[in-house]
């Protein structure tokens, strides 16, 4: 149904959103236009380009709720929106940070890093509490300054609930950052719902565009909280005034972005954005959830032959399903997959699966009907 909008080989299957996606036709159309035009005319029209970064920030907050594009700043990946807040902050020695101990290394080492200033980094085993969320918030005290998770993991595709976690934050004083890079494309995101203060995700996974180009959420009101540490002319509060000797940051967050835009990924982010908004987050969503429902019934009913590594739970699960064969090692069925041109992963020793919305029902009954040969 959505296959016409991907340029996808017929050969390949592939499920492997989580890690890098492939572009939908429009972007690909998108980034070869921008070449054509920058060879065939340079920057000649950059007050256009500048117009579509402009209707990307819209976009962003659009798939954000975000109350302002004036939150949204465009950075290179996750890992540097993590590292603006984390070395931005104002830290007190003895203060805390509270993460999951199956983070991405990302969303691990940046805290990690500001032992240093004598912060404390707690990895909280999610396996051990009530809940998810309950073994994260048992972990907080009243030197706990910040928590930070990522919405979905990368390993086991835990979706933890993030409404929750918003709220035991604003009743405890910490901070709450989310690292979006597995849920955002994929799933209805909402800043405000939340009561997030930050978050990231680059455009490679769920949202369907090239490595580079990161969005970075901020909420106004903690903005100026954030020191910074990258200086440049594009960060300024009049950016075009080259001949004033002022410091002014802009009081946006562009705030963030020290330099030139990276203005072809911008154009190809925001094909892509066009696409996920037109479906309609809420449908993406739902087909979703869809396929993984039907890849954790498959897995189920073959329980003497694969262990469930992800959450079966309605709620806890997103876009991603690993899983463990018990006759073979992971790495053996990975080959053997990849020899039959299916694109997945081997992640939280297991092997990962990660279709997007528009995933041909057939071709994941087509890789899944590959377990039982
Ligand atoms: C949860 C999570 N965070 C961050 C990243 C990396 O993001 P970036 O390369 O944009 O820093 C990944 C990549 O797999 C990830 O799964």
């Amino acid at each position: 149904m959505y296959e016409s909008e991907f340029p996808l080989d017929d050969s390949v299957i592939y499920l492997n959103h989580a890690a890098v996606a492939p572009w939908p036709r429009r972007t690909v159309e998108a980034v070869k236009a921008f070449a054509e035009e920058n060879g065939a005319f340079g920057s000649r029209n950059y007050a256009r380009w500048v117009h579509t970064e402009s209707l990307l920030r819209e976009q962003l907050q659009q798939l954000l709720h975000a109350r302002s594009p004036d939150e949204i700043a465009l950075l290179k990946s996750t890992s540097e929106a993590l590292s603006v807040v984390a070395w931005g902050l104002p830290w007190t020695a003895g203060d805390n940070v509270v993460i999951s101990s199956k983070e991405f290394p990302s969303n691990r080492v940046v805290w990690e890093s500001l032992d240093v200033l004598g912060v404390e980094t707690r990895h909280v085993d999610l396996d051990k509490g009530d809940s998810p969320e309950a073994a994260l918030v048992a972990h907080m005290d009243r030197r706990t300054r910040l928590l930070s998770v990522s919405s979905v993991q990368y390993a086991n595709g835990l979706r933890l609930d993030l409404a929750k976690l918003g709220t035991a934050c604003r009743e405890h004083g910490v901070l709450f950052c989310v690292d979006a890079i597995q849920s955002l494309g994929a799933l209805d995101f909402n800043v405000r719902a939340c009561q997030a203060d930050f978050v990231m995700a680059d455009g490679h996974k769920w949202l369907l565009a090239p490595e580079g180009l990161a969005v970075f959420y901020c909420r106004q009101e903690i903005m100026e909280q954030i020191a910074l540490k990258q200086y440049g002319w594009h960060m300024l509060k009049d950016p075009l005034d080259f001949d004033s000797h002022s410091r002014e940051p802009a009081h946006n967050a562009r705030r963030f972005e020290c330099g030139s835009p990276n203005m072809l990924g911008i154009h190809a982010l925001h094909a892509s954005l066009g696409l996920i908004l037109e479906t309609g987050i809420e449908r993406i969503e739902q087909r979703v959830l869809e396929n993984t429902r039907c890849m954790l019934d498959f897995l189920a009913a073959r329980g003497d032959r694969f262990e469930i590594v992800t959450p079966g739970t309605p709620g806890h699960y997103a876009g991603i399903v690993t899983f463990k064969p018990l006759r073979e090692s992971p790495e053996s069925l990975f080959e053997q997959l990849r020899q039959q041109h299916v694109a997945c992963a081997l992640r939280g020793g297991g092997v990962r699966f990660s279709p997007h919305f528009y995933t041909p029902r057939e071709k994941l009954v087509a890789a899944l009907s590959l377990l039982d040969a």
